[in-house]
């Protein structure tokens, strides 16, 4: 699992300086596809439930499963998400940041801000023997007083050898008495989307793109994370140091 996130990690930090205006996103995946090979993993998302990328590329108020296309063509002020899975030696490794092109707004850069934060601080409550429902408690105690919207119709998600699996990771506040408890060796993702307006979502009539209902800007982060003896480890973390834009 290290292994799997270090390398989703080093795609992330590759194709960083590549995220320009004018760049299109076709010729993005097409850099993060032969990078994933030369690197001697397998993209998981392409093939997946008929995907045919190694990406998500996830402009503005798109909110995931961004399709690429020679057509999106990058322009300043755009903000974008560039989400990964490789798979190496049978183990998943899934992950996914912000990008800004250029000079983006303030409000963008708000939403990228404290959707990083709330990603963090669901992932630094993890220990052995917590409720799993407090990761989204935990996310929508940062998001809550921005009034922004935490999407509720994607979650994070176990994974290993499988791509999603249990548990659902919830990222919004709820009540669960029962909820399971964090076990030591558990690996999962936490990958918050947040809109500046409401948490609405819908999808495309191509099948995957999930814009926000009432247009607003949505920003994701995701790690992949094991949890350990004495807490949490991110498997996902930066080669580079990149946490957050602007990375260069
Ligand atoms: N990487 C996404 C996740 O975080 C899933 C993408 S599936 C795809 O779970 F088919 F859209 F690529
Ligand atoms: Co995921
Ligand atoms: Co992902």
């Amino acid at each position: 699992m290290r292994d799997a996130g270090r390398i989703a990690a080093m795609v992330l930090d590759y194709i960083t300086p590549h995220v320009v205006a004018g760049a299109n996103t076709l010729d993005l995946d097409a850099k993060i596809e032969k990078f994933i090979k030369d690197n001697g993993a397998v993209s998981a998302t392409i093939g997946y439930k008929g995907y045919k990328h190694a990406s998500c590329i996830s402009l503005n108020d798109v909110v995931c499963h961004g399709i690429p296309s020679v057509k999106t063509v990058l322009k300043n002020g755009d903000i974008l998400n560039i989400d990964v899975t490789v798979i190496v030696n049978g183990f998943y490794g899934d992950t996914s940041r912000m990008y800004w092109v250029g000079e983006v707004s303030e409000a963008a850069k708000k939403l990228t801000r404290v959707t990083y934060d709330a990603m963090m601080a669901g992932i630094n409550v993890v220990k052995s023997g917590l409720p799993l429902n407090e990761i989204g408690n935990e996310i929508e105690r940062v998001v809550a007083p921005h009034g922004y919207g935490i999407v509720r119709e994607y979650c994070g998600h176990g994974l290993g050898r499988k791509f999603h699996e249990d548990p659902m990771v919830l990222h919004y506040a709820h009540p669960a008495p029962n909820s399971p408890k964090l076990r030591k060796g558990l690996t999962f993702t936490v990958e918050p989307m947040v809109n500046i307006g409401g948490w609405r979502t819908f999808t495309e009539n191509d099948g995957w793109t999930v814009r926000t209902v009432d247009g607003t800007l949505s920003a994701q982060f995701e790690h992949s994370i094991a949890v350990t003896d004495d807490g949490v480890e991110i498997l996902t973390e930066s080669p580079m140091g990149f946490k957050f834009p602007p990375y260069l």
